[in-house]
């Protein structure tokens, strides 16, 4: 048992492959999220809680014996589709930008924890710290202290995107950091014509194998969130149920409108995603059912509750998934994901990036 007696402990690949297994059968819907959290469950259910146990000790073995010990490839072999069950397009890599120019709305959660879940699907995932803040890079186990080629030297061309990527101790999820330099790319960029399409021109020599690069954006509407809008194929836009809320994101679609119009055709809106969602109080139920009146289907079915594993993943630097999986941040992120791909897999070849 480990120390928190929640599962045995487990230690080998097989275990690691178990756990995108696991992940796996939650992301198909296989095995519900509701499902994963149960333990009174008797016959054929009982296979279920088996798997989700399995899942969660797994898990469990990667916070307790693996973390940053070592190299993806070596850690256990993931096999990445061409066009597999859960993202059925092509290889070229999906681009999202994590977006809300509302500070604390929970951008970098999301980052992380959608980036942990589409890669425990199997998905090759690169999270793209572009805010000086550098909150995913240090949630994801780096330090931002200048060891390393960042965002700030590939945005002034001091480095190419292959070489500042880094990979996290969650197999499938690599990095691409920042550190507090980035807020003078805002300034060292304003005069220069391409200013707004730096990120974008890299996405071209970005190493192949991605399936997603989602891009954590900074609380402003600057030249940083800018380049990702430019650079992106859509906007997930994370946001709190209250009532100064709508405002904020009706200015963030409208520069999307702008962006789409002037810089990047390509771009359009994945979803709005409620975060920090508390469903005990009438207000959040209120204006959560104001927002989808307002913004229909472009909310995401999956809402993101309060949970504070979250945040303590966060602090621990890795992702809630690998921190607890049966807390029920990491369970609505692997849902998220979920709904995510089944969404794409609906809208191709709508959503068949170029790149
Ligand atoms: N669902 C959640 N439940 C509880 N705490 C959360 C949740 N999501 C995020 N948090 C916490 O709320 C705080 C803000 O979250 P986060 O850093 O993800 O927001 P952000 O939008 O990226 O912030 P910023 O605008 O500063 O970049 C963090 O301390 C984070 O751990
Ligand atoms: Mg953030």
């Amino acid at each position: 048992m480990n120390p928190r007696g929640l599962c045995r402990e487990v230690t080998g690949p097989e275990d690691e492959e178990t756990l995108r297994f696991g992940a796996r059968q939650v992301l198909q819907g296989e095995q519900t999220v509701e499902q994963c959290g149960r333990h009174d469950l008797d016959g054929a259910e009982a296979e279920v809680e088996q798997r989700s146990a399995t899942l969660r000790a797994a898990a469990l073995s990667v916070r307790n014996g693996l973390h940053g010990c070592c190299p993806r490839t070596s850690m256990f072999h993931v096999k990445h589709r061409r066009s597999g069950t859960l993202d059925p397009g092509s290889r070229v890599p999906a681009w999202i930008a994590i977006a809300n120019q509302k500070g604390g709305v929970g951008k970098t959660t999301t980052a992380i924890n959608l980036g942990a879940s589409l890669a425990a699907a199997d998905c090759r995932v690169l999270l793209v710290d572009a805010d000086p803040q550098s909150n995913a890079t240090s949630g994801l186990g780096h330090a931002a202290d200048g060891s390393h080629p960042t965002l700030y030297d590939v945005l002034i061309e001091r480095a190419g995107i292959g070489e500042a990527i880094l990979s996290t101790a969650f197999a499938g999820l690599d990095l691409l950091p920042s550190d507090r330099d980035l807020a003078g790319a805002n300034v060292e960029l304003a005069t220069l014509a391409d200013r707004a399409l730096r990120l974008s021109r890299q996405r071209r020599s970005l190493p192949a194998g991605y399936d997603f690069v989602l891009v954590d954006c900074p609380p402003s509407l600057d030249l940083l969130t800018l380049n990702a809008l430019a650079a992106a194929d859509t906007l997930l836009v994370p946001m709190q149920c209250e009532y100064f809320a709508m405002e904020g994101v009706s200015a963030l679609l409208q520069t999307m409108d702008s962006v789409r119009a002037t810089l990047n055709p390509r771009l359009h809106l994945e979803g709005l995603v409620f975060t920090m969602f508390d469903g005990r109080t009438s207000l959040s139920r209120q204006v959560a059912a104001e927002l989808r009146g307002h913004f229909g289907s472009s909310v995401l079915e999956t809402v993101v509750p309060r949970n504070i594993r979250l945040a303590e993943a966060a602090s621990h630097g890795i992702p809630a998934l690998q921190y607890d999986v049966r807390c029920k941040g990491a369970t609505a992120y692997l849902a998220l994901a979920r709904e995510m791909l089944k969404r794409r897999r609906q809208q191709l070849p709508a959503h068949d990036h170029a790149a």
